[in-house]
Parts: C-alpha cells; structure tokens; sequence
C-alpha cells in the first residue's frame, strides 16, 4: 500500500502509460480524454449508458450509503428527521443548508403560507383538462405555466428571485396537486386555507365539501408530514437528474422542475408504489404468499416493492412508513391488504432467494397502503412523491446555479450510424 493517490494506465495499442490523478475515490473522464488523444482520435471516453457508475455532480445535500441502509440530509439522519421534524423545516434545511433559527423558521413558514394561492388563469387551465386527464400530466403542465406568471424567474443569478421563485413553487404545489385530484372527481376546486398547516392545508384542499372550515385529523396530518419528508430528496435520481441536466441551461427554476416531474411521471421511478398495490390486490389472501413467493423465485415476476440499485439493506425510509402504517389505519381502518404484504415481509426476508440478492423492502412496500387508506386512486400516488420532492429538487438546482465546475450538461456519444453517404435526390429514388 502507498499514500499514492493516482492511477496508472497502460494504453495496450500503443504501449504507452497515463497517471490520472485520483479524488474522493473517482478519476476525472476528462483525464481519461487525454489517453490515446491525437489529431484524429478524440481520445478514450467512458461508456456509461444511466450512469450507473459516473458522479455528475459534487453535492452535499444528501447522503446515502446504500450497504448499510442510512439516508441523510445535510448531514441530519432521516429517522430522526421523520421523528421530530416537519416537511417545512426539513424543506428549509435541504434549501438553506442548516436547520432554522425560530425567527427563520416562521419566516420561512409564513411566506410559504402566503404564497399558496395561485392565479386565477392557471386556475383555467386547470379547467380546461379533460374529466379523466391524468393528475400528473396536469401538474408537470401547470408547473410549466408557472413560468409565464413569473417571467422575472429566468434571473437565476439574483438571490432575491431565485427565493422568490424556491417559496412560490413549495407553496403552490399542493395547491396544484389538489386540484388535478379534484378535477378528476368533478369537484369544485377547494382554495388554500392559510390558517392550516402545509399538510393540514394539503388534506382540506383535497377533501372539503360543504364545510365552512375542514377539521383535519392530526393523526393523518402527522403521517402526511412523515411520507413528505421521507420523500423530499434522494440525491441524483432520474427526476432529480432531469432536473439538473435542463437547469444546467440556466433556464428557469419551473422549467427545470417541470423536467423533474415529467421523469417522475415513468413508471419505473415514480410508479412503483402502484405496482405495489396492484400485486398485493393479486395476491388478495395470506395463504396465497408462499406460491406467489415460488413464482417470483422461479422468475415469473418480481416482488414489487422489494430490492433497489442504492440499498442492498433494508430501505431506512421503509421501515418509518411501516410504521406511519399504523397511524393511518388507527383513522382509516387496517387496509386488508396490510397482512399479506406483512406475510411477504415475512417469508421474504428469510428466503435464501431474497437474502443472498440483498433484496429488501424498499420505499414503495407500503407507501401505496397508506396512501390507498387515505383514499386516493393509484393516479395520484405519483403526484404526493411530487409535491414534497420539490424541495430536494430545488435545493439540488440551487446547488448547480452556484457550482463554478458545472456546464451545460451535454454528454459524449458513440457513433454506431452510416457515414458519408452520397444523397440521392427524390426526384432519382422515386423514379
Ligand atoms: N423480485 C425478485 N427478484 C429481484 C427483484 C425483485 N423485486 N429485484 C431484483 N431481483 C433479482 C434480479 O432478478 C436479479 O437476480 P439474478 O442475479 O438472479 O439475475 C438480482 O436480483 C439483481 O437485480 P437487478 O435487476 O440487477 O437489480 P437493479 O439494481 O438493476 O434493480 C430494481 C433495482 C429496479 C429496484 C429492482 O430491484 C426491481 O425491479 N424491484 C421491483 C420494483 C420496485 O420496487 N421499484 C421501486 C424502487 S424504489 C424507487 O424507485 C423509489
């Protein structure tokens, strides 16, 4: 062993050798780009197709280490967080950095308080949806409106209009949110009420009839603001990538969150809690778990909900909403379902199949319950990881304005298709 932090590469068509300097446990591809390099060879590149080993980006937002199951941000455990937090102050620490001063706090929650309205023309748009338009597409297309309310937005070097545009889209994404669920249902949309708290407000936009003012169960409140901050920032996932790579353009901030949701939107980011769902529906009874197991191991289908590329542990955001579980269904009544996904917990976990892939429950195991308890169609499921995701990808943008080292993001290809072909006009193919 040396304190040598480089790496030597021999170059075997040539036979010369490269040393590339070695950082935080990564090499630079543009040190890669000198190897082989010459008037007609651009040099060696990395293939990497979903850049399942490239860092994009230097981030001290949040922290994973995927073999022992932690998840933090800014350096404060989720668990802890879910414990003793709510959404708008973990929303404060991923966008500022450091958890609030009380005065900073109230600050902070004020103004996203009064900043939950939005224009009456969006509201239109809103309208202009068809009875069954999909709750997502409705949001990504909103949020994109956003930007024309608030042409101001593109200065994305000002403090002051960035923040601006930071407490204008925290505040007004369950507004939106709400209103494509209610839309769906061909209710009247509900208006934010300021006195609430921002999932108290959520719930009353969502499910407000007649009512003068909605009397919101803590409990559920509660296990909303748990799930929100469970699912506010999970470093350099698609959508958040989505997010830095069109922000990376310097367009504005709701552009570049409109990429976010609409990466969200797919299904094998988003969705999954709704597979979840789907096969637990399936499944239907305990007894059903041990041949239901026996076809997953025979490679049949897979167990949604199980496994993840980050954690080869238990998922720690799992094991939280396993138990916000209980708080829902203590309002709501135990969803059914509850003991079969308990009963493939259970047979899973000491399977030798599960154990020796690593594959654990992740997030989306039981998140799809709660939110089914909750009373929402699977269409929306999509949208509660949206709302609180904002913040973490807001606060991962605010990290790429101000990063000297980033660029436009524009990676390499490797040219597969025909070269220098003569054209032949139409007038000659056709004849
Ligand atoms: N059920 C059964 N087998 C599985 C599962 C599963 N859920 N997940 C992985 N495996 C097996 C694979 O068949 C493979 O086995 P093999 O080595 O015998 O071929 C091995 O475990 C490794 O699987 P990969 O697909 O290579 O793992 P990868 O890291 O690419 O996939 C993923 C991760 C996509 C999450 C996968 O585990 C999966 O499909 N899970 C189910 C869907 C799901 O729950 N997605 C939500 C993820 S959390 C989120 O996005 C918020």
């Amino acid at each position: 062993m040396t304190d040598k932090q480089t790496l030597t590469i021999r170059d075997n068509r040539s036979g010369e050798e490269y040393e590339v300097e070695i950082t935080d446990g990564s090499i630079r591809a543009a040190d890669l780009g000198k190897i082989g390099k010459s008037d007609d060879d651009p040099g060696l590149s990395v293939y990497d197709p979903g850049f399942t080993n490239t860092a994009s980006t230097r981030s001290a937002v949040t922290y994973i280490d995927g073999e022992k199951g932690i998840l933090e941000y800014r350096g404060y455990p989720i668990e802890q967080l879910a414990e003793s937090s709510t959404y708008l102050e973990v929303a404060y620490l991923l966008i500022h950095g450091e958890l609030p001063t009380k005065e900073q706090h109230d600050q902070w929650v004020h103004e996203i308080t009064f900043h939950t309205f939005v224009h009456e023309n969006l509201k239109s748009q809103l309208q202009g949806f068809r009875y069954d338009a999909h709750p997502m597409g409705m949001l990504l297309s909103s949020v994109g409106a956003l930007s024309t309310f608030y042409p101001e937005a593109n200065k994305i070097k000002d403090p002051q209009v960035r923040h601006d545009q930071i407490v204008r889209m925290i505040a007004k994404m369950p507004t939106l949110g709400a209103w494509a669920f209610r839309h769906a249902q061909g209710k009247p949309y509900v208006y934010p009420d300021n006195d609430l708290s921002y999932t108290e407000n959520f719930l009353s936009m969502l499910f407000r009839m007649s009512e003068p003012k909605y009397d919101p169960d803590p409990r559920l409140a509660k296990a909303l603001e748990v799930l929100f901050i469970l699912h506010a920032d999970h470093e350099q996932n698609a959508s958040t990538n989505a997010v830095r790579s069109v922000g990376s353009s310097q367009v504005d901030p709701y552009s570049a969150v409109t990429a976010g949701i609409a990466a969200l939107y797919g299904p094998l980011h988003g969705g999954a809690n709704e597979a979840v769902l789907k096969m637990l529906k399936r499944i239907k009874t305990k007894d059903n778990v041990p041949a239901f197991i026996e076809g997953v191991k025979n490679g049949e289908e897979r167990l949604m909900g199980f496994g993840h590329r980050v954690y080869k542990n238990y998922d720690p955001r799992a094991t939280i909403i396993k138990k916000a579980c209980d708080d829902v269904f203590e309002v709501t009544g135990v969803n059914p379902l509850l003991e079969v996904a308990q009963e493939l917990e259970k047979i899973a976990l000491e399977d030798e199949y599960f154990v020796k892939r690593k594959l654990y429950p992740n997030v989306d195991f039981y998140s799809g319950l709660i939110y089914e308890a909750l009373q929402f169609p699977p269409e929306m499921f999509t949208v509660l990881f949206a709302i609180p995701r904002t913040s973490g990808w807001l606060a991962q943008w605010l990290e790429l304005v101000d990063d000297p080292e980033q660029k436009i993001a524009r990676p390499k290809q490797i040219y597969t298709g025909a070269r220098q072909l003569d054209f032949v006009p139409s007038s000659e193919r056709w004849k």
